[in-house]
């Protein structure tokens, strides 16, 4: 079984058992007595078989039962002991109030161990045990009321007394609880590193800017791009209205050769919330990173900003606005961004996103073309850009090819394939290679949603084919990583505040942005990420301004290429190790590229030792 299933499988048993509990509580408090003890039995299987989950979810990690063994069972576990014990001394056949309030008080423990696994997730706080202790011990105060006839309590002292009493003190474990949860947390994480320096000179993220000149040779490739509200005719002859850069979407295609300065005047003529321009993947100085309130302040409309940077990364990447991405992206604020090398060999080189408009999948190059000619011999390149926040699966059928880059990073002797499907999280890119032999090729998103041809149609189901996994593909190279500082991300859904807010965020170690600590880190250093996926969603992480290493998924590491991504698919139950040399000085946003997920809190912030931001309002980094 799969960890994801695991957490479906613990789920289901854990939801069972709070439903049996209950019922057994409510059949005894209708004196129901046979009919009680047959769902006793059941209740104390559905719990035994709830112990087995989490044991084998225990072995996957910690961080996958940690609130389940130190809460949820041993609450469900006490009372349903002195539930069982209370039917035990009772007189032959008779189920006694005290039964009956200790088994429903079972029930209300074991629905709480459910609502602290969904609602407060990992890791447990103490604040969220001293909360979910108490309310149990409210209902089973409230059930004594209700149920126990008897008027006097333990210890001497009248029910009502009792009752007094014990409602105190859990009313007062109850505010402690809630008092803790609003408690401020640290704001930075080292990760076992040094913490900050005091003394140490800042620089601003406004200093930290791109070069002003191309290398010797390059040239200066200037573009304007004003983001727009428009109308806009899709390939099937579907209008919209899009948030565009030129009227156009995807925006104008910005293309450069190793070397040549890219210089984009970015303005904003109607977008009233503010754009920004977000170079993903490409390793840019951390003023040109387009991440608001970080980096820069958004483009309003009548403003404008000028991004200036070197292309000396050769590769295929993307660009988009940063600001309230969750919008603009989808509604078409992005475009490619494709830097060649000098000496480029491919005689047909299509770079080709892919992208939900209002529903519709679009797959075609930036002009909105899918159909191509190429000559049999011609080498051809597609560059596959994923700008959605979900993964696509893309296959290429009619010719054996190689995925020569990801992420715009080539990979070390990719072997060739044929028949196999190829995930693209979120944000992620794909470079195919192969020469066009005699008869068409296609290349399909999700087994036919969308295709782009060469030469003509190809038909072929492609849905059975099984995935290629890059972490086995190519051959490997030596890179070795030891870390200075580890971070761990577990991701997960829980209550908590987004940006000021309650929400039942996506949150990372509980946390949602902007209250998720910022990960410190000192130039030079190794740095390893240790990513977790508690939950039932894909996230794929993307770091800026890095490439990550990937090290290893789920316990077993990469034994392909040297693995560099910016944008990773960690799926239900998944665990990846991941490593990467801070060498670039700045304020990083760090985050979930399901763009909606990044907006519900699913962002944080990677912070170099001694930089400032002049854009300090963290309530507008929005992903
Ligand atoms: Cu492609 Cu922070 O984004
Ligand atoms: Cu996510």
């Amino acid at each position: 079984m799969t960890t994801g299933q695991l957490i479906v499988a613990d789920h289901v048993a854990a939801l069972l058992s709070a439903v049996a509990w209950s019922a057994t509580g409510v059949a005894a408090a209708a004196r129901r007595s046979s009919l009680a003890l047959g769902l006793l039995a059941a209740s104390v299987l559905v719990t035994l078989a709830r112990v087995t989950t989490v044991a084998v979810l225990a072995g996957r990690g910690w961080w996958f039962v940690q609130e389940k063994v130190l809460l949820g069972l041993p609450l469900l576990g006490a009372a349903a002991l002195a539930a069982v014990l209370s039917l035990v001394v009772a007189p032959r056949g008779e189920i006694t109030a005290s039964s009956v309030v200790l088994l429903l008080t079972t029930g209300y423990a074991a629905v709480a161990g459910v609502v602290v696994t969904l609602v407060a997730g990992y890791p447990l706080s103490l604040s969220t045990a001293l909360i979910a202790t108490s309310l149990v011990g409210v209902a089973g105060l409230l059930t004594v009321r209700v149920v126990a006839p008897s008027p006097a309590g333990p210890a001497g002292l009248s029910r009502r007394q009792f009752i007094g009493l014990a409602g105190a003190v859990v009313a007062g474990t109850a505010a402690t609880g809630v008092g803790l949860r609003f408690m401020p947390s640290s704001s930075t994480a080292t990760g076992g590193g040094p913490g900050r320096h005091r003394s140490e000179p800042g620089v601003s993220v406004a200093d930290l800017r791109g070069a002003g000149a191309p290398a010797p040779g390059g040239a200066r490739r200037s573009y304007t791009l004003t983001a727009r509200t428009a109308t806009v005719r899709l390939p099937s002859g579907r209008s919209f209205p899009a948030w565009t850069f030129d009227g156009r979407v995807p925006g104008p295609p910005i293309t450069a050769t190793v070397g040549d300065l890219i210089e984009v005047t970015l303005r904003n003529a109607d977008i009233e919330g503010g754009v920004t321009l977000h170079w993903h993947g490409y390793d840019v100085a951390c003023g040109e990173d387009g991440a608001p309130g970080v980096t820069q302040a958004a483009v309003v409309p009548g403003d404008e900003f000028v991004y200036r940077f070197r292309a000396d990364q050769p590769g295929t990447y993307w660009y988009h606005t940063h600001q309230a991405s969750h919008l603009g992206v989808r509604r078409g604020l992005f475009g490619t961004l494709v830097v060649a090398e000098r000496m480029d060999g491919a005689a047909l080189d299509l770079t080709l996103p892919v992208h939900t408009f209002d529903g519709t999948l679009v797959f075609a190059d930036p002009d909105g073309r899918s159909d191509f000619a190429a000559a049999p011999g011609t080498n051809v390149r597609l560059r596959l850009v994923n700008t959605d926040s979900d993964p696509h699966r893309f296959a290429l059928a009619g010719a054996p090819f190689r995925v020569t880059a990801v992420d715009g990073r080539e990979l070390n002797h990719p072997g060739e394939v044929r028949d196999v499907g190829l995930r693209l999280p979120a944000g992620g890119r794909h470079d195919l290679s192969f020469v066009m032999p005699s008869a068409p090729v296609a290349v399909t998103v999700d087994d036919g949603r969308g295709s782009v041809r060469l030469g003509g149609d190809v038909s072929v189901d492609t849905s059975g084919w099984p995935e290629l996994d890059l972490l086995r593909y190519g051959s490997p190279a030596t890179v070795s990583l030891a870390a200075d500082r580890h971070f761990t991300l577990v991701l997960d859904r829980g209550v908590t505040l987004v940006d000021g807010r309650p929400a039942y965020a996506q949150t990372v170690n509980g946390h949602g942005h902007p209250s998720i600590p910022d990960q410190l880190v000192t130039e030079g250093d190794l740095v390893r990420f240790t990513i977790v996926n508690r939950s039932l969603e894909t996230h794929p992480w993307h770091l800026h301004g890095h490439p990550v290493l990937i090290r290893s998924r789920n316990g077993r590491p990469a034994t392909g290429s040297p693995l560099w991504m910016d944008t990773f698919d960690v799926r239900p139950g998944e665990v990846w190790e991941v490593a990467f040399r801070a060498t670039n000085r700045g304020i990083w946003m760090n985050h979930c590229h399901n763009l909606p997920h990044a907006h519900q809190g699913m962002m944080l912030r990677l912070c170099y030792e001694a930089v400032t931001t002049p854009f300090g309002d963290r309530h507008h980094a929005h992903g």
